[in-house]
């Protein structure tokens, strides 16, 4: 009997952790498959290149065999305030309407509260994100650093008033991946180099 002929036999109990590297592989397909490569494209994307998710605040939810879901937040700067960018957040097709995605969004947002955090924006759908309360008239002074549907844009205030000052661009304020970091240090190097020989 195969591991997926036994596990749909066995009432199957989901647990949510912190993210850790052995979760990367799983992590990865699951996004591909519930998201597809166009999740690269995203607006949302670009403001989590090369940069890692906020302390603390990047959980996986395991079936005790795979990965089954996932849910990130990453440092922002809000039209000038500090805020958390939510994303991606996905669930194995095996495990939807289930609960889970509610479950990882709780978690990471209690989970932020806890951390002192702000406010929330995301970029997805209303129906789904307004039960969590997001909500657009939070975003309406704020602009992406790309193309985004206005309905699509939301915010969470986690505490009351974090984003009544929020006006302007959406930029990325989380620490840069090592390899982006390697990237940015050879890029300056290589300009340094240029400017010596201009010079
Ligand atoms: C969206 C997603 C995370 C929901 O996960 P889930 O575990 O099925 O969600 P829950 O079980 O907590 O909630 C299910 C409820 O949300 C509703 N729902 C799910 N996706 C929805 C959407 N896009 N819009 C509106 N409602 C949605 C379901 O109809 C269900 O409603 P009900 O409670 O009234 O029956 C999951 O479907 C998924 O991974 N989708 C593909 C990736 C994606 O779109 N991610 C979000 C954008 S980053």
């Amino acid at each position: 009997m195969t591991h997926a002929v036994f596990s749909d036999l066995m009432p199957s109990t989901v647990s949510i952790a912190q993210e850790a590297p052995a979760d990367m592989a799983g992590r990865e397909a699951l996004l591909e498959a519930a998201l597809g490569p166009a999740r690269h494209r995203k607006t949302s994307a670009r403001l989590r290149a090369g940069r890692l998710p906020a302390e603390g605040l990047a959980f996986t939810a395991h079936d005790g065999i795979h990965v089954v879901g996932t849910i990130r937040l990453w440092h922002i700067i809000a039209g000038g305030v500090p805020a958390l960018l939510l994303g991606p957040l996905a669930v194995a097709k095996s495990h939807e309407g289930q609960g889970l995605g509610s479950r990882l969004m709780r978690r990471a947002l209690a989970e932020a509260a806890f951390r002192g955090h702000a406010a929330v924006i995301l970029v997805g759908d209303a129906p789904y994100y307004q039960r969590f309360g997001f909500s657009r008239s939070l975003t309406e002074n704020l602009i992406l650093p790309g193309p985004v549907e206005p309905d699509r844009f939301l915010g969470l205030e986690l505490k009351p008033g974090a984003l009544s000052d929020a006006c302007g661009l959406v930029v990325a304020a989380g620490e840069r991946a090592p390899a982006a970091n390697r990237a940015a240090r050879s890029q300056s190097g290589s300009r340094d180099r240029l400017e010596r020989k201009a010079a």
